[in-house]
């Protein structure tokens, strides 16, 4: 066992850091499906790091690629320079992305890149001859990181709760959770799909035209795997085509083969004017976001003079040299290895193991899409989250990792996962819930 190093200065992002220190988790070394903790012990990755290791841990092929990139040009500038590997992974991105989304912003986050699609959005209207058009639209339980923008458009209440006022002109529509209708439900629930016409609603209980952008993830991750109802995300497209208003989709987390395609766009037939990418866009190794922007929309900012600035926005890091080279690598990681095939042919399976748990002790609902799963726990009267926390702390003694959000167990492995490993962990937490109080 390596010694624990002192604790005490790292403030942790949402953790309870008190409880953390005095219980420590450390993970010290990652491979494929396996991450390393303190004891040495190997922990089965059930959640990609977070969301991120689509192609698993320490990839070879991606880690050379960064180590070279490292050792070759370390950092540049992306303001008024520009370096090949950032040119080069805009054009995968348009090659992979639905038709028209063809313009690539780089970030360094999921949450700048959900920021950096507000701002696209309302100053395209700017340039577009519809100043009036600010208003943002979002929804509740949908996350959008943690800028003050991505706060505002999600509807998570303790995300936003202490900081004070958020961008005004925002509304948010309901949540597609419909746990009386829809519980237990494989793939999308069959119920909600008029929940998109609060939209419509919205649309005109405000002055004409003043909507500039609908945001939603198309599948909410964080607040609990909430698959959109069938024809959902359809409705929403043909309210926003009718009303002039952008359709922003926030795929931090479903882009890169988690539903088993390239994107949730493209599983679900619905081309936004904006999406969202970070997480697996570097299989997690380096942090990277990226807006990709359909060309009507670039186009309205190509205007004016030629050395004029465009927009007047972007990071330091904006396609960093080594987080396009981690990118680039993953890419053809990702497609040398056929993950997104292989994932789109391991839902079926995936989907049937979870079920299996639907009987077990706790358990109120199962929900699931592509490589994306949730395991929904009755909440203690008295102690919400705590029953689910048990689970995870269980679940890591027993060489398992999950993530818990609220009192849901989410699911969502490496797309390299064997069906053995699917079996392990369903099995593990059968054998944990039939235990915990
Ligand atoms: C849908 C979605 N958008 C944005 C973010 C924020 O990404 P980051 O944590 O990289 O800022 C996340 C993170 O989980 C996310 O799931």
């Amino acid at each position: 066992m390596n010694p624990i190093p002192e604790l005490r200065n790292y403030w942790m992002p949402f953790t309870a850091n008190r409880y953390f220190k005095t219980h420590p988790l450390l993970l010290e070394g990652a491979r494929g499906m396996y991450y390393q903790d303190q004891h040495g012990r190997q922990i089965l990755d059930g959640i990609a790091g977070l969301w991120c290791c689509n192609a698993g841990h320490c990839h070879p092929q991606i880690t050379a690629a960064i180590q070279a990139q490292a050792g070759r040009l370390d950092y540049a500038t992306a303001f008024q320079l520009g370096h090949p590997g950032a040119f080069e992974l805009a054009t995968r991105l348009a090659d992979l992305a639905p038709a028209g989304l063809d313009h690539v912003f780089f970030t360094n986050s999921g949450s700048e890149a959900v920021d950096t699609a507000l701002k696209i959005a309302r100053a395209f209207h700017q340039r577009n001859g519809e100043p009036q058009r600010t208003r943002l639209v979002g929804r509740q339980r949908g996350y959008h990181g943690v800028g003050f923008g991505g706060i505002s458009v999600g509807g998570i209440e303790a995300n936003r709760r202490l900081f004070g006022p958020l961008l005004p002109d925002v509304e948010h529509l309901s949540s597609t959770h419909l746990p009386e209708r829809n519980a237990f439900s494989r793939g999308q629930p069959e119920h909600g799909v008029e929940l998109a016409d609060e939209l419509a609603d919205m649309i005109a209980s405000g002055e004409p035209d003043t909507i500039a952008a609908v945001i939603v993830e198309p599948v909410a991750g964080s607040a609990g795997v909430l698959v959109p109802p069938a024809g959902y995300l359809q409705r929403l497209r043909e309210l926003c085509d009718r009303h002039g208003i952008l359709l922003i989709f926030d795929e931090v987390i479903t882009g890169l083969g988690r539903l088993g395609s390239a994107t949730a766009a493209d599983y679900f037939g619905v081309r936004p004017d904006l999406m969202t990418l970070a997480k697996a866009l570097t299989n997690g190794t380096v942090p990277m976001g990226a807006v990709l922007v359909d060309g009507r929309i670039h186009e309205g900012f190509m205007q004016g003079p030629e050395q004029a600035i465009e927009l007047f926005h972007g990071y330091t890091y904006s396609g960093h040299p080594l987080a396009a080279a981690a990118a680039l690598a993953s890419l053809d990681v990702y497609a040398d290895e056929g993950l997104f095939a292989r994932a789109r042919e391991l839902a079926p399976i995936f989907e049937q193991a979870l079920h299996q748990l639907a009987g077990a002790p706790h358990v109120i609902d199962v929900r699931n899409l592509g490589l994306m799963g949730a395991i929904e726990l009755e909440p203690r009267a008295d102690a919400p989250t705590q029953r689910a926390q048990a689970v995870f702390r269980e679940a890591f003694e027993r060489g398992i990792l999950i993530r818990t959000t609220a009192d849901t167990i989410a699911l969502t492995p490496p797309l390299i996962i064997s069906e053995a490993q699917i079996g392990q962990i369903v099995e593990t937490l059968q054998g944990i819930l039939q235990r915990v109080d």
